[in-house]
């Protein structure tokens, strides 16, 4: 049985005002969660974020990190700082970063293994575009995106990580995906895994990201695959993020 993890990502949103408003509406008293819980803030508010996450049992996560070991790299932000800084896990290869930043499936793979290598649990992004699901090549892209990250990184090492399925289509668009499309998905990346490491394939958690809401979140993770959430957009109001953790169980 995997236990469901749920993990908001801010994206790059935030303030010390707004997080502190945040954090104190999360940390309010509510019913015991059964899942695991992840905040990823922007770098300059994971300490404030992590100093407050403190003894509440929810976990620090980073958006972003190098894919090189510490030293001349202006700009970036090594994954042993973010260790430093008490995260626990690290998001890579995030369909914006592919997107915007140019970012490849051999790129996002470094940064998983870099993770790793730096004492971080990655959670690998993976997603189609509309054009690539509506010429029914989800699967494919998908397969290629993880095939990618195997290449560098055991299945027994991911299955201590994350996998999260987020079809770009479906990304604060509004617009989720069916539980039995994203369920499909998910079948399919874990019978990816199966060919590899049957028992590592078991283990993985495979979260499922867009446009996820608290009226949504009960029937998608009710699908057998699916094992929690990357949620954006509802995860800046802590009262929706937390109903979303509540669904899962
Ligand atoms: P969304 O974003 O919940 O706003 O669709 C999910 C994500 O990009 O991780």
């Amino acid at each position: 049985m995997r236990r469901k993890l749920v993990a908001a990502n801010w994206k790059m949103n935030g303030s010390r005002v707004a997080n502190s408003a945040w954090l104190s509406a999360f940390a309010a008293p509510h019913a015991p969660l059964a899942c695991d819980v992840l905040v990823c803030p922007p770098f300059p508010y994971l300490e404030q974020t992590g100093m407050v996450l403190r003894g509440s049992g929810a976990i620090l996560g980073a958006q972003n990190l190098a894919a090189h070991e510490p030293g001349a790299w202006t700009g970036e932000v090594a994954g042993e700082m973010l260790v430093d800084l008490g995260c626990r896990w690290v998001i890579v290869g995030h369909s914006e970063r592919r997107q915007h930043y140019a970012e490849s499936n051999e790129l996002a793979a470094i940064k998983a293994r870099r993770a790793q290598d730096a004492g971080l649990l990655p959670i690998v992004c993976v997603g189609e575009t509309l054009a690539q699901r509506d010429g029914g090549e989800t699967v494919a892209v998908v397969g290629a995106q993880l095939a990618a990250v195997l290449a560098v990184m055991s299945a027994a090492d991911l299955a201590r990580a994350a996998i999260a399925y987020e079809p770009i289509w479906a990304i604060g668009t509004g617009r989720t995906a069916t539980p039995q499309q994203a369920q499909e998905v998910h079948a399919a990346l874990r019978a990816q895994l199966a060919k590899i490491d049957r028992s590592a394939s078991e283990r993985t958690r495979i979260l499922y990201g867009g446009s996820v809401k608290p009226g949504n979140a009960v029937e998608l993770f009710a699908q057998p695959d699916i094992d929690g959430g990357l949620i954006g957009g509802a995860s800046l109001v802590a009262a929706d993020f937390l109903a979303i953790c509540a669904a899962a169980k």
